[in-house]
């Protein structure tokens, strides 16, 4: 089975094609450099950016892995939570194809997408307590197969990624900071206990980052001193500091996570953050430890694209599931309706 696959969620514009569950190319155009000029996504300007390559990008996958439209069998779409503007693009196209080439099409929660991306690199078992962190979300899960799965606990303020861009923001290093101040903070050695670690009660899932990033924000101004900027070493050793209190603060919910559920053995992380080398090693630590499988995606899965679409959307087709032509796109904040139709088995 062929899925044609469409990322356009935020501000990467992605395609990418899965055959019988292995990836058989992507193509992608990223609108960061744009972005970066006025630090952060324009929403107006990424919805005009996804209208203006996805057409160019779909030519180009279909050129570079040989596949014919006619031959593909199902069309997946990320219908959100994202930029609605920007999922409108990517919807409305899905769905001309769809209609053109007379098959299924498909509406793929984009969080749930970057976690089962696991399985392009490897065999993604269930159950599963998945940790989705991203630029817009913070998400803890218990994943029970592709189509299940359960909040155990998200983000009431900021997202980690967000709280990574806005320090790195403060610090004056270019949009979107997460990665540069996580390459800062390798050279740098951390000051335990210099930042709050976010706990909201004993029993408590949930993560709040607003409070460690304006600590944060605080700490820098002080470190700074009479110049009001952190430099050379003294940059290094807070990034340090800030990439471990984030670490530690998500590593701390994980652990509860994992207590409260003996029963899952294996421990996933996805998303932009999931790139983040502390997080990666703090977590496979822990998993270690508790003598939990541990799997995240290689870097390039990590950040958004569309093979982590085109494989979720396979997992679900091959599973029955469609949508109507009238799927709805859902902006971040609203819920995703269980609208998912199933085929009865043949
Ligand atoms: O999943 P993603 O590509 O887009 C969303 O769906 O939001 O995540 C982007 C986020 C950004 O906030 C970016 O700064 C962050 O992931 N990020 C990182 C790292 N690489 C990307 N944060 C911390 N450390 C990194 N190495
Ligand atoms: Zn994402």
């Amino acid at each position: 089975m062929i899925c044609l696959g469409i990322e356009s969620s935020c501000d990467e514009t992605a395609l990418a094609i899965v055959a019988d569950g292995a990836l058989l190319g992507s193509s992608l155009a990223s609108q960061a450099g744009l972005h970066s000029i006025f630090g952060g996504v324009v929403p107006e300007l990424a919805s005009r950016e996804h209208y203006h390559y996805i057409g160019p990008l779909y030519d180009e996958l279909l050129a570079k892995t040989g596949i014919k439209q006619e031959d593909i069998d199902v069309v997946a779409v990320s219908r959100g939570p994202g930029l609605l503007g920007s999922l409108l693009v990517g919807l409305a196209f899905a769905k001309g194809l769809a209609l053109a080439l007379e098959k299924p099409l498909l509406g793929l929660n984009h969080l749930h997408a970057h976690l089962l991306a696991i399985g392009l690199e490897g065999e993604a078992r269930f159950p599963a307590l998945g940790l989705l962190a991203s630029g817009g979300h913070t998400q803890l899960y218990r994943i029970e197969s592709p189509s299940s799965f359960i909040s155990l606990g998200k983000t009431l303020d900021d997202a980690a990624g967000e709280a990574f861009d806005k320090t790195g923001k403060i610090l004056g290093l270019p949009y979107p900071g997460g990665k540069l101040l996580d390459d800062l903070a390798k050279m740098g050695k951390a000051e335990k206990g210099m930042l709050p670690c976010p706990c909201l009660g004993k029993d408590n899932l949930d993560f709040s980052f607003s409070g460690l990033k304006t600590a944060a924000a605080q700490l820098a101004r002080k470190k700074a001193g009479p110049t009001g900027k952190l430099e050379g070493r003294d940059l290094e050793n807070f990034c340090a500091t800030f990439n471990l209190a984030i670490a530690e603060a998500i590593c701390k919910k994980v652990k509860r996570a994992m207590s409260k559920n003996p029963d899952l053995r294996r421990l996933w992380l996805a998303g932009g953050v999931a790139a983040n080398s502390l997080l990666r090693e703090k977590l496979r630590e822990l998993a270690y430890k508790k003598n939990v499988e541990f799997a995240v995606p290689s870097l390039e899965l990590c950040a958004d694209n569309a093979a982590m679409v085109a494989y979720a959307g396979w997992l679900m087709a091959r599973e029955g599931y469609c949508h109507r032509l009238d799927l709805a796109a859902i902006p971040r904040g609203a819920k995703i309706p269980d609208d998912m139709l199933r085929k009865p088995a043949q």
